[in-house]
């Protein structure tokens, strides 16, 4: 190592001597880049780090129009990757980030540029303190490259906003990416950045994942930081990465478990001393699926067959094959208390957290800029988007509180809900629970929700869920290689270096992640003068989502 990084300084510095930092290296293809074969490039010379961000910018140009997938671009991405070249110049290229480009979900604080939440009316909002998240993040050399579109303020799973439009699946340009973190989704998908981050308040970071062929971790509740991140529920939000293989996304979640206890989020208070400082990666080695006990939740199928729900039948029975052959036992599990349905009616606490939570967060002195400083005001503005299936949800997140009646019979649910499933994985000895992420495909563009998916249950329970691809739906006009299924992978509380132990092994008996053929396409880094400004395009919000209309 030490010879390695003596070899790169010196190339390093003679092509700075030769032709400045814009260094003439051949461009690197970073279509499904990973962290160690970003690293592998730059430590060996083979590029520069302003080369590495090119490449990507130039991507996102090449293709954004087509997916509307950002909605800012860090002003600063070059200067930084620049800053970085010195340091590798000096010896100094160190840190599990260095030089890797990430895009943000746009509703993390970011000092550099606003956060919107995807929402009109928060366009000015500027934080002047980043989310604990986003210094790690920074401290380990990575480049904060953009902020990618949401479903407005994170509330639904069809990834439109007032303020980003309606993002794209770079599988089938008729569907959605999934959602609420489809912005990320669809940019990891077609290599816009290393890896991304989302939120997950019910589905978030596994339907984005599902559907776009991507691995997510959404953690045990308490594991990482919220503090600086536009909230929802106290009880049901998390945050992680979601990244194109299991090893970035293991690497990613190191750095963000990295924040640790953080008084201002007082879950964080409960993780134990065996997760502190954990190093996920080398969860990663070892292990056999030989022997081990699987659940399968049939209540988390939908068994009518049509055009919708058969591709995802068919791609969990072919993985259940193959882990049956690979060692594992797969045990049915048809305890009817596992129905997504009755739960998220039951015991979906986030109308009666959201108010109190939000108007905490635009009260805040550190945020700054342009912004209501109530969700009352917000949804007065007449500037936010709000699909007709959530106007009921709305109208009660307005005037509810957790000092309401029912909030404490709803957290008891909850609390019983969490036996019910500790009983479910000790009375059959399981290491966990499979299912789909999603019953059917992802919806088209222009529906009124994201139905069948089955977040809730981990959501609830603030039980681990690695996702991981599982396979493609058949192959049509609209979408030419098929469109993307997913898997959840749901642990007990702090498993997290198990599942994604799992979830390697899953990875390696069915490779399933193909990259889109839309944005396969390879393109040149060009040499910019600044990073380009990227406009979101709004006019494609389909009509049955007015912007601005309440009731
Ligand atoms: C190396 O880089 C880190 C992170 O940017 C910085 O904190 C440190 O001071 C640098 N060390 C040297 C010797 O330049
Ligand atoms: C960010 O917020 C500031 C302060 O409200 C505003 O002046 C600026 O225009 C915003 N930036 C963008 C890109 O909207
Ligand atoms: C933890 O923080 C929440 C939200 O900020 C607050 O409502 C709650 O009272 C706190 N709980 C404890 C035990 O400190
Ligand atoms: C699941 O719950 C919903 C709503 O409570 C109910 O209509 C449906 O019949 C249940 N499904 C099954 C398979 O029991
Ligand atoms: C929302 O509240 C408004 C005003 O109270 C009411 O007119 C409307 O019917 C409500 N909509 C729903 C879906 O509850
Ligand atoms: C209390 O919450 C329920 C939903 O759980 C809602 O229907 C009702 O309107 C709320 N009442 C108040 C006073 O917030
Ligand atoms: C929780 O479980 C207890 C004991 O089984 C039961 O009495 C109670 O009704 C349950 N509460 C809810 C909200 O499900
Ligand atoms: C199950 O799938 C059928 C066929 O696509 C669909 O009509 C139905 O709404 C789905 N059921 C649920 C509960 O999502
Ligand atoms: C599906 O893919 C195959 C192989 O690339 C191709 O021959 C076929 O025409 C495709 N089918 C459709 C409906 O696009």
């Amino acid at each position: 190592m030490p010879k390695m990084q003596l070899f790169s300084t010196l190339l390093h510095l003679l092509t700075l001597y030769l032709g400045g930092i814009h260094a003439q290296l051949d461009s690197y293809d970073v279509r499904e880049s990973t962290i160690d074969g970003v690293h592998n490039a730059l430590y060996g010379g083979l590029t520069t780090c302003r080369a590495v961000v090119e490449t990507f910018i130039a991507r996102i140009e090449a293709f954004n129009p087509a997916l509307n997938a950002i909605i800012t671009l860090n002003p600063n991405a070059l200067s930084i990757a620049d800053d970085k070249d010195y340091a590798l110049a000096a010896g100094n290229g160190t840190g599990s980030l260095f030089c890797i480009p990430v895009l943000l979900k746009d509703n993390y604080d970011t000092t550099d540029m606003n956060t919107t939440g995807g929402c009109l009316d928060l366009a000015g909002s500027q934080p002047t303190v980043d989310a604990p998240v986003v210094t790690a993040f920074e401290n380990a050399g990575a480049i904060i490259l953009g902020k990618t579109n949401l479903h407005e303020l994170a509330l639904e799973g069809l990834s439109v906003s007032s303020l980003g439009g309606q993002t794209v699946n770079p599988y089938d340009f008729t569907r959605t990416p999934g959602g609420s973190s489809g912005g990320t989704g669809a940019a990891i998908a077609a290599s816009f950045a290393v890896f991304g981050t989302g939120t997950d308040t019910v589905n978030s970071l596994r339907s984005p994942a599902s559907a776009n062929s991507l691995f997510s971790v959404r953690p045990t509740r308490g594991l990482i930081s919220r503090t600086g991140i536009i909230p929802i529920s106290y009880t049901q939000d998390a945050i992680g990465p979601i990244a194109r293989n299991v090893e970035d996304l293991a690497v990613a979640l190191t750095i963000m478990a990295s924040v640790g206890y953080d008084p201002s989020d007082n879950v964080t208070a409960l993780i134990p001393s065996s997760s502190i400082g954990k190093d996920y990666s080398a969860a990663l080695y070892g292990g056999s699926l030989q022997g081990m006990r699987l659940g399968l939740i049939e209540g988390f199928f939908n068994r009518t067959a049509s055009s919708e729900t058969t591709p995802v039948n068919n791609a969990l029975a072919a993985m259940v094959t193959a882990l049956t052959a690979a060692g594992a036992t797969v045990i049915p599990i048809d305890e009817t208390i596992y129905n997504s349905t009755a739960l998220s009616s039951a015991y979906d606490v986030q109308k009666l957290e959201f108010r109190q939570e939000m108007d905490a967060y635009l009260t805040r002195p550190s945020l700054h800029g342009t912004h209501p400083s109530t969700l009352n005001q917000l949804y007065s503005s007449g500037e936010f988007l709000v699909i007709p299936s959530q106007y009921s949800f709305v109208n009660t997140s307005l005037v509810s509180s957790t000092s309401n009646a029912t909030y404490p019979s709803i957290k008891l649910g909850i609390q019983n809900l969490t036996t019910a499933l500790e009983n479910t994985f000790k009375s059959n000895t399981l290491d966990a629970l499979i299912y789909p992420e999603q019953a059917n495909l992802v919806v088209k563009i222009g529906s009124p929700s994201q139905i069948g998916r089955n977040g809730i249950l981990a959501a609830l329970t603030g039980s681990p869920v690695v996702t991981v691809p599982a396979g493609f739906s058949p192959n049509t006009t609209d979408a030419p290689i098929g469109v993307p299924i997913g898997m959840e992978i749901l642990g007990m509380p702090w498993s997290e270096g198990k599942l994604l132990n799992i979830a390697k092994m899953v990875a390696e008996v069915k490779r399933v992640r193909k990259m889109p053929a839309s944005t396969e396409m390879v393109v040149e880094s060009q040499s910019l003068a600044q990073v380009p400004k990227i406009v979101p395009d709004t006019k494609d919000i389909p009509s049955l989502y007015p912007v601005g209309v309440l009731y």
